[in-house]
């Protein structure tokens, strides 16, 4: 799907970004990749590591609508990962948070619709799903977005769909590099908000295949799903300093116990696949009819029944201590 085509990626100089640009050089012979964000060292860096001739670096802001226009010229297909992600920073600093998130979502799809583009995903997270917090809004936000645009071009190009999914083990300000932090400095205890919190689970290297896949699974107007694990955040702490004391500091502003991926109310809206969710489009596209129980690999799924919904604390798979271990060694965290 990605030989000789030309893949835009806001914000690929991010954790995701980089990951799915390394697994798209393995995998594939784009004509062109584009590196879309704002930070010249991070982009100097990245060519240090990614210094191929179809390779291209564009400085540039999403919240910037020409500037995005320009970069999506002869451009195939669109990651939109470019987003401000921290809880604490969007809740002092909102506007910001919606002008990068929300703001930056319309640019993005405007500039995907000028260019004739012909498929865009966004990613999105499990915070947008009854946020609590800023941060989750404005992704909810975004996913609305992405998903009512496939109304603005009909049955033409571009299809956008979203993608969703939970905490990505390791990433950059996350809780993994935290605790191994406190553990290298001597602490003689790992701070715990609470001892009920659960979180689903993901590798970066599953988030991007996930990406890849729905790339090809999508008709557009999807937010898709995967099936992952959960773990519990004390067995987090015992996995990475088993017998270490674990100090119950209490839930932070804008923190949910546990996170959902499909909520409650979207139960009657979701299909279940194999190995994902999808959640249909609550409005009716005017020019196209999709049938979302099957997708356009010929997957098909079953419409799940009322009152399902899929959290992280009743998520029927979750790691042990021993399991979360082995993935942190896999992983080499
Ligand atoms: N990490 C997770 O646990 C997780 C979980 C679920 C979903 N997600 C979603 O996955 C996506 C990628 O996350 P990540 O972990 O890769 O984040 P990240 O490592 O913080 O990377 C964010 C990227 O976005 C760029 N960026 C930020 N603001 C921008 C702007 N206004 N214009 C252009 N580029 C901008 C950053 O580069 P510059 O600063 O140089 O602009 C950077 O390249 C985000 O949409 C996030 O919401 C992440």
């Amino acid at each position: 799907m990605f030989n000789d085509k030309s893949i835009l990626i806001t914000g690929g100089t991010g954790s995701f970004g980089r990951q799915f640009i390394k697994t798209l050089v393995a995998r594939y012979h784009p004509k062109k990749i584009i590196v879309f964000s704002r930070d010249e060292l991070k982009q100097f860096e990245m060519q240090q590591e990614f210094n191929q001739g179809f390779m291209r670096y564009f400085i540039g802001d999403v919240r910037d609508a020409e500037r995005i226009r320009l970069a999506c010229k002869g451009v195939d297909f669109i990651v939109h990962a470019a987003a401000l992600k921290q809880v604490p920073a969007a809740e002092y600093n909102p506007m910001e948070c919606i002008k990068t998130n929300v703001n930056g979502a319309e640019n993005v799809i405007q500039a995907a619709i000028a260019n004739k583009v012909m498929k865009v995903i966004a990613l999105s997270t499990d915070k947008a799903a009854n946020p609590v917090n800023l941060y989750g809004a404005t992704k909810l936000c975004s996913d609305k977005l992405f998903v009512a645009a496939n109304n603005i071009v009909g049955e033409k190009h571009p299809r956008f769909s979203v993608v969703r999914y939970g905490n990505v083990v390791g990433s950059r300000g996350s809780v993994v590099p935290f605790f191994r932090k406190l553990v290298a400095q001597g602490s003689n205890e790992l701070p715990i908000t609470d001892p009920l919190m659960t979180r689903f689970w993901i590798s970066l290297q599953d988030g991007v295949d996930l990406v890849l896949k729905s790339f090809n699974r999508m008709h557009g107007g999807e937010i898709f799903v995967p099936k992952i694990p959960s773990v519990r955040i004390v067995d987090l702490a015992e996995a990475i300093a088993p017998g270490l004391t674990k100090k119950i500091i209490g839930i932070r502003p804008g923190e949910k116990l546990h996170e959902k991926m499909v909520p409650r109310d979207d139960c009657y809206r979701t299909i279940e696949f194999k190995d994902h969710f999808v959640i249909k489009p609550c409005i009716k596209f005017s020019d196209v009819e999709v049938d979302y129980t099957r997708n356009m690999l010929g997957e098909t799924g079953k419409p799940m029944e009322y009152g399902f919904s899929y959290c992280s604390e009743n998520n029927p798979d979750f790691l042990s201590v021993e399991q979360i271990r082995e993935m942190h060694e896999e992983l080499q965290l």
